[in-house]
């Protein structure tokens, strides 16, 4: 049994604890960050490719406690690299710390980088080069106050650069926070989805995706082919044929709005290449759009100042927001993600939820909104029941 740790944008570690399950993980556990979970060493080829959620799969191949960089050079050279990949990998030492009492990171890094090398000059009288940018293992560790956990990361490039996007817009969402968010909003397939500020194309093309039953990480590599034990028959036997065309399945209700041509241009690049040419994505103002059915499912990222947009037009921008939504969106359930934490006021809506998750490293707020008739006070008691301000 093997134990393997999956970092993913914090806030969703819940959703990504019940996909490991779904997945075959055992002894599952989210904790601050990531997920914990163990199972044969296979577990690690289903989980990359499937995890919607995740960033990347690390494989825990060492631990102990520490005090001294000393001590993680003595933990390092104890363990057997040689027998997990070849000496002609490049590699990469990537050091997490925690509250940890170690002085420089930097030094400590390289220390861990000697031992591995060290072991296999011991062990083999060759030693891997290192690459920083462009290696082919990466060894993660993490130090907290006392304890050190070292890995093997099976992932490579993260796991939301799933290989589909042809274009991206200047402030592109990242997929696996694009997926978790449809799973937080309960959104199912037989219900409408749409995104009336759709840049490039993220929420649909993941929702798309969820519907198809396609795995996020069908056309891509993962580091895992570099290690000694790759199974390249068992990978090759849950690996799905990426040119054969997505599964029939009912019409998909998913539709999508911008007013910038070159975004819209961009989601039908994108969303062509995935094999979802079906989603029509359309030129509007989102004050100005008609819902497309009585009731569904908004989700969306507004501009918000910090990457796009400009402050004193949000300002403006936001009221009226607020209005179209209770003007025309009754019956929809609104989700929008947004690092503004002035934005529910701004749109004079109260949230039923608000889920803090982070965009990246900026930190950020899912916001709900039950657009019931005649305004929100009813989500307005909910939310003051559920105690959300
Ligand atoms: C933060 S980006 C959304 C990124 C998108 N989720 C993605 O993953 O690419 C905001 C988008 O809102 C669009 N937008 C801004 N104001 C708009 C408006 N009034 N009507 C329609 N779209 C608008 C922008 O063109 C931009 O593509």
């Amino acid at each position: 049994m093997e134990t393997f740790f999956a970092t993913c944008p914090r806030g969703l570690e819940d959703e990504l604890k019940k996909e490991f399950m779904d997945l075959g993980g055992q002894a599952v556990r989210a904790t601050p960050g990531g997920v914990e979970c163990q199972g044969p060493f296979s577990l690690c080829y289903r989980l990359n490719l499937e995890s919607r959620i995740a960033s990347r799969i690390l494989w825990r191949v060492g631990e102990g406690s520490y005090r001294h960089e000393e001590d993680l050079y003595r933990l390092a050279s104890q363990l057997p690299w040689p027998q997990w990949f070849s000496v002609n990998c490049r590699i990469k030492v990537r050091l997490v710390a925690q509250q940890s009492p170690l002085t420089s990171l930097e030094f400590s890094t390289l220390r861990v980088k000697d031992a591995i090398c060290d072991r296999f000059l011991r062990d083999i009288k060759k030693r891997p080069e290192v690459d920083k940018r462009n290696p082919d293992i990466q060894i993660v560790v993490f130090v907290d106050e006392s304890q050190v956990a070292m890995y093997l990361d099976t992932t490579g490039s993260p796991l939301f650069k799933r290989g589909w996007r042809q274009a991206a817009g200047e402030a592109p969402l990242r997929e696996n926070l694009a997926a978790g968010i449809l799973r937080l909003s309960g959104w199912t397939s037989d219900q409408v989805l749409l995104d009336p500020m759709c840049g490039s194309g993220t929420f649909l093309i993941e929702a798309g995706l969820m519907a198809k039953g396609v795995a996020p990480g069908a056309r891509r590599e993962f580091s895992f082919r570099h290690f000694r034990n790759f199974d390249r028959v068992a990978w090759s036997e849950i690996r799905p044929d990426v040119q054969q065309a997505l599964p029939k399945t009912p019409q998909l209700k998913l539709f999508g709005f911008d007013h910038d041509a070159e975004a819209l241009s961009m989601a039908r690049s994108n969303l062509q290449f995935v094999g979802l040419g079906g989603v029509q994505v359309n030129p509007g103002d989102v004050l100005e759009i008609t819902p497309p059915a009585d009731k569904g499912i908004m989700v969306t990222n507004p501009p918000y100042g910090v990457r796009m947009g400009n402050q004193p037009d949000l300002e403006e921008w936001y009221p009226k927001f607020g209005d179209m939504l209770k003007q025309r969106f009754s019956g929809w359930t609104v989700y929008v993600l947004s690092a503004d934490f002035r934005f529910p006021k701004l749109i004079r809506l109260a949230p039923s939820k608000k889920i803090p998750l982070f965009n990246g490293g900026l930190e950020s707020r899912l916001y709900e909104f039950q657009m019931v008739a005649g305004g929100n006070r009813k989500a307005a008691r909910l939310s003051k029941r559920q105690g959300v301000d």
